[in-house]
């Protein structure tokens, strides 16, 4: 059984860079539950899969093999042998992730007992929006990691606008007004903060300040476990 970290939270709190960089400082496997979700839609957007009748995404379920590597220390995913790690970064696969995956009953079950497996055998910090609610109810520790949709709309802003010199703020705030009203209200799946989860409050934090303040959260649990378990 490995140490369990479980780091919920809407998009652009800053999840993914923060467990990854806390991940990296403490040895832990960074497990981006995300990233799977996405590796499932790509791999029925590749197959021809109808995106929008559930009945058929249900039926890909069986053929589907997604995976995390590591090369060279970096964290990359897999579908069926694919490394698909960019192309699951793609604005049509982040919409129909949301919009026809991640809430659809049979997929989150199907990568439920995948994303207990990498728990059991690892130590992991895990991200995602039902972590320490669904996926693993006994983490040893939960974060709820969080900031004002206007910071978290104002760092995604500095990331798109490199790419896109057209994107405004206004655009950006709205999708992620957008995006915190869909994961809250999904019938399966919706983020809410686990009872017991420490919330992270990111708003008024550097990234580096916010990856301390998670570091030294996890540090203080594993050591009051008695050290290392795995
Ligand atoms: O964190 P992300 O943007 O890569 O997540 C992609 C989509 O999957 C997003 O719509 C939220 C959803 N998701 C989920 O429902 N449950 C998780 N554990 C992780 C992501």
């Amino acid at each position: 059984m490995g140490i369990n970290i479980a780091i919920d939270g809407p998009s652009g709190a800053g999840k993914s860079t923060i467990a990854r960089k806390a991940a990296a400082e403490l040895g832990f496997i960074y497990v981006d539950t995300g990233a799977i979700y996405r590796s499932v839609t790509y791999y029925c957007l590749k197959n021809g899969v109808d995106m929008s009748d559930p009945a058929s995404i249900e039926s890909a379920l069986p053929g589907i093999k997604p995976g995390l590597g590591f090369i060279e220390g970096v964290q990359h995913v897999f579908v069926n042998g694919e490394d698909v790690s960019d192309k699951i970064r793609t604005p049509e696969v982040s919409m129909l992730t949301s919009s026809a995956v991640a809430s659809n009953p049979k997929v989150r079950e199907f990568l439920l007992e995948l994303q207990r497996r990498l728990a059991r055998e690892n130590n992991v910090i895990m991200d995602g929006r039902d972590i320490g609610t669904v996926i693993l109810p006994n983490a040893d520790l939960k974060i709820f990691l969080t900031a004002s949709p206007e910071v978290r709309a104002q760092r995604r802003y500095n990331e798109l606008k490199e790419k896109d010199p057209y994107i405004t703020y206004e655009q950006v705030l709205d999708d992620v007004n957008k995006r915190d009203h869909t994961d809250a209200h999904h019938e399966v799946g919706a983020l809410k903060m686990a009872d017991d989860a420490v919330l992270c409050d990111t708003t008024e934090l550097t990234l580096n300040q916010s990856v301390k303040k998670v570091t030294d959260l996890i540090r203080k649990t594993v050591m009051s476990n008695g050290g290392t378990r795995a």
